[in-house]
Formats: C-alpha cells, sequence, structure tokens
C-alpha cells in the first residue's frame, strides 16, 4: 500500500491566486513586520482560535515555520499597492479530504467584502485543485461578522459548541460550520 502524503507533501501546491481586488500568495519571510502588526492586534487575536496575544517575532516566525509549510495558508496582499492585509488558510483534518477554514483581515480593511474575496478563492481552491470533499469552519457566537462571511460562501450551521482562544485565554461559545463541495455538474448559485 502507498505511504500516506505527508501534510507537506499534501500542502505542497500553493499557486497564487487571484481576484479582482486581491493577490494571494504563500507567506514568506519579508511579511513578518505586516503579520505581527495585523495579528498583534486585540480586536483581531480574540476572535481567532490559535493566535497567542501579545504577539511578538517568535509567534510569526513559528507561523512561518511551522504552520506555513503544512498547511495551505496564503497571505492576501491589495493588487493596487502590494500591501498585505490579511491571511487566510486550510488547514487538513484527519480525514484526508476535510480542511479547516480560517481567516483574519487587518482592521483598517473590514466591512468591504475583502474577506469574502479571499475567502472564496480559497474554498474554490480547497474543493477544485486540492480535491477537498468538506470543509468545516466555526466562529465565536460574539463575532457576527464572521459568521455572515461564511454564510455567504455557502456555509451552514451544524452546531453548537465551545472553542478555546489563545489571545483570551478562555473558552468561549462557537458556531460550528460545514461546507460540502458540490456535486459534480452542479451549480450552486452563490459559489
Ligand atoms: C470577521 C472578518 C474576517 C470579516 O472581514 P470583512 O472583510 O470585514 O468581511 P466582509 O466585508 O467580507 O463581510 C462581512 C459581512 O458581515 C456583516 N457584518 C458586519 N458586522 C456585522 C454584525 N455585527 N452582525 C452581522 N453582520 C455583520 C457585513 O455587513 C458583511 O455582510 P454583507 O456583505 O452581507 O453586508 C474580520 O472582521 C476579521 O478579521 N475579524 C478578526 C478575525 C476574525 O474574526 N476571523 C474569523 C474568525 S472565525
Amino acid at each position: 500500500m502507498p505511504a500516506m502524503p505527508t501534510a507537506e507533501e499534501r500542502t505542497r501546491d500553493r499557486p497564487i491566486l487571484e481576484t479582482t481586488r486581491l493577490r494571494l500568495r504563500r507567506p514568506e519571510a519579508g511579511d513578518i513586520a505586516s503579520i505581527m502588526a495585523i495579528a498583534g492586534d486585540w480586536d483581531v487575536a480574540r476572535r481567532l482560535s490559535r493566535v497567542p496575544h501579545p504577539y511578538g517575532e517568535t509567534d510569526a516566525q513559528f507561523f512561518l515555520e511551522t504552520i506555513v509549510p503544512t498547511e495551505w495558508t496564503w497571505a492576501i496582499t491589495l493588487r493596487a499597492s502590494g500591501e498585505l492585509i490579511r491571511m487566510a488558510g486550510l488547514t487538513p483534518q484527519p480525514a484526508h479530504d476535510v480542511a479547516e477554514l480560517g481567516y483574519y483581515v487587518a482592521r483598517p480593511h473590514w466591512g468591504i467584502g475583502i474577506a469574502t474575496e479571499a475567502a472564496r478563492a480559497v474554498v474554490e481552491y480547497g474543493f477544485r485543485a486540492a480535491g477537498l470533499a468538506r470543509l468545516t469552519s466555526g466562529y465565536f457566537l460574539d463575532n457576527p461578522a464572521s459568521g455572515r462571511v461564511l454564510r455567504k460562501l455557502g456555509f451552514v450551521e451544524v452546531g453548537r459548541t465551545e472553542r478555546h482562544s489563545l489571545a483570551s485565554g478562555s473558552t468561549a461559545p462557537s458556531v460550528e460550520m460545514l461546507l460540502d463541495a458540490a456535486p459534480p455538474g452542479c451549480h450552486t448559485g452563490d459559489r
């Protein structure tokens, strides 16, 4: 029986993705200052599970050296200026065809559809190129904007639980969401 591919092998392919306003590329060492500025914002970190607070250079280096090589992670820049404004990624789950969608946007760029535009490109990559069958995601109950983003992408609520936030050091109620790949030949209006 062939050996199961490692996480590095599974996520090695990380093409540049382009949308109307955005360019998604592999995060790199030159991004450390931008990553620290965006992820270091308490209003961003407290809404995420895996981002510590305060967020230092060691944390950004851990992200680049440990997370980026083993997950489908993209740095999202504005096509017009090249400014890094966001991260998005798919974290492989134990089932080989399932991944968890995560994202954050720098605060000055909230509310203009950036999260939805970039996440849509990542979701399409996951289903069409990475061959995933199902995406999971979740958001803290007090973060309805993220729930709205996921619903615009077609995710549906499948339950409620508690998730831990590294930044706050505590758990909080969360909404669990799911999106299955459309069957071949089936077009969903919204995606
Ligand atoms: C959540 C987050 C990613 C949204 O990014 P964004 O670029 O502002 O999102 P978009 O503009 O694409 O869409 C936001 C949607 O939420 C809606 N929204 C905003 N505030 C809302 C609120 N309090 N209640 C309900 N909906 C809200 C917006 O109206 C918009 O929906 P619309 O297009 O139908 O009008 C961003 O706020 C962020 O990075 N937060 C910190 C990290 C985070 O929460 N990550 C997700 C973890 S699950």
